[in-house]
């Protein structure tokens, strides 16, 4: 099959790369030309574990192109696919002026039928738009399909190639063929590819967000209750995961949920359920708690510095919003790094992938070393991202470089009776 995907992201580079990987020939479109000049050079643009040896394998053997220009990269496609980004705008609503624009345009250069899926998180219409969008300048006959992403950046290739289910709105026969024989390759276990209608698959995606971040935020509670009751967060969410109706996943307390997705799209449903007149209470307070669970760990650094955080060296064990990527938006690490800079502390940071991208955001308002450098000489430690490395680190170097043994732990990362008998002052989040 012949494909075009517009929006060269994370998104947009996993899926084009996979659907190249099973045979297709797909050329990525992007407005942003740095990055295509960068792709077309065989520089792979974000770190993504299991992409680079995909993208170059397929960039080799011709299956996977990359240009600026709309109108070469989707003339011989009959499926093109939308992966373009859908930023909350100033009220919260997911600000849908990239994937309109494109539209727009697709109206003007198609001139057979396609199918035009979308993949970017969509609040409930946005398919009927994008139809009339195109219809403005294009009489003739094509589809549009809602086709939701659930790949989770850090596994995005391992989840793109054996999905749980794909989602597929339409109630068109033809688009509906081209869909199946497209997914084939990925769903040969037998996952499920569920069909339903657009506004259905428009609004699964976000309820799945909305859901687990529903579910962190609630562990993150049941953990700021176990520091008031003296209870072990790690005891509570064994007790409950082992609930199947609950289940183990998505219950690890920390400093908040950030990264490109979940805060958008909770913010957007939220929004849209207003649009309906709905107000989605547990969105509202999730959003909310979430905002200060970010900020957890800094009242706590300030207590054991007697609120006086000036010049105190504070070294960063992570910045991504997660482990195993390089995004760092909306990371919990940031905005606790922001509220540790206002108190006079002086930050010193490491991330094995995403420091490049916080020097564009921060610049030299911050250090960044290695892993072991931004310890030396350091009052106090906070983790702020769990990457496995620092899950068993060399403690003994560690002792002899920190000028001050105490480790601030937003992620849980260490047995706090271990850490008591290394030597360390440990706190961590409901334990
Ligand atoms: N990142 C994730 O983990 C993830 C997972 C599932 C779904 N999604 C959804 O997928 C969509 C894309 O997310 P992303 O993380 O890939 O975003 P991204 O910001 O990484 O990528 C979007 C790309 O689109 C490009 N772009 C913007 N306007 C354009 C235009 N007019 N023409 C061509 N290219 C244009 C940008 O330059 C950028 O490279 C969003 O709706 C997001 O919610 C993201």
């Amino acid at each position: 099959m012949k494909i075009a995907v517009v929006g060269t992201g994370y998104v947009g580079l996993v899926t084009g790369t996979c659907f190249a990987d099973t045979g297709n020939t797909v050329t990525c479109i992007d407005i942003d030309e740095s990055k295509i000049n960068k792709l077309n050079a065989g520089e792979i643009t974000i770190y993504e574990p299991g992409l680079e040896k995909l993208f170059l394998r397929n960039q080799r053997e011709g299956r996977l192109k990359f240009t600026t220009h709309l109108a070469e990269g989707v003339e011989n496609a009959s499926l093109i696919l939308l992966a373009l980004p859908t930023p909350p705008g100033g009220d919260g609503a997911a600000d849908l002026s990239a994937i309109l624009k494109v539209a727009d345009e697709l109206g003007k250069i198609i001139k057979d039928y396609k199918v035009i899926t979308d993949k970017s998180t969509v609040p409930v219409g946005t398919s009927e738009k994008v139809r009339s969008a195109i219809a403005k300048n294009y009489k003739g006959e094509f589809d549009v399909v809602a086709n939701p992403e659930f790949l989770r950046e850090g596994l995005a290739v391992e989840d793109f190639m054996k999905p749980d289910r794909v989602i597929v709105g339409t109630n068109s026969e033809k688009a509906r063929k081209i869909i199946s024989e497209l997914y084939a390759p990925f769903v040969r276990q037998g996952n499920p590819v569920i069909f339903m209608d657009e506004r259905s698959a428009e609004l699964a995606k976000y309820a799945a967000n909305s859901f687990l971040a529903v579910k962190i935020t609630f562990m993150n509670e049941i953990a700021n209750l176990c520091e008031r009751f003296g209870a072990d967060v790690d005891m509570i969410r064994r007790a409950i995961g082992s609930d199947d109706r609950i289940g183990k996943r998505f219950l690890f307390p920390g400093i908040g949920y950030g990264g490109s997705c979940f805060p958008k799209d909770v913010k957007a449903l939220a929004r849209s359920a207003k649009e309906v007149d709905y107000e989605f209470k547990i969105l509202e307070a999730t959003m909310q708690v979430n905002e200060k669970q970010k900020l957890a760990l800094v009242p706590r650094i300030k207590k054991y510095f007697n609120d006086n955080l000036k010049e105190k060296k504070i070294a960063v064990w992570g910045l991504a919003f997660k482990p195993n990527t390089d995004d760092i938006r909306e990371a919990s690490a940031l905005d606790m790094i922001n509220a540790l800079l206002i108190e006079g502390a002086e930050i010193s940071a490491f991330d094995p992938e995403a420091m490049n991208n916080v020097k564009k955001q921060l610049g030299d308002k911050i250090s960044y070393a290695s892993q072991y450098e931004v310890i030396k000489d350091c009052d106090v430690l906070v983790i702020a991202t769990e990457w496995s490395e620092f899950r068993t680190p060399d403690f003994e170097k560690m002792n002899s470089l920190m000028k001050n043994k105490a480790i601030f732990d937003g992620r849980n990362v260490y047995e706090p009776s271990k850490m008591k008998e290394l030597g360390f002052y440990y706190e961590s989040i409901g334990r």
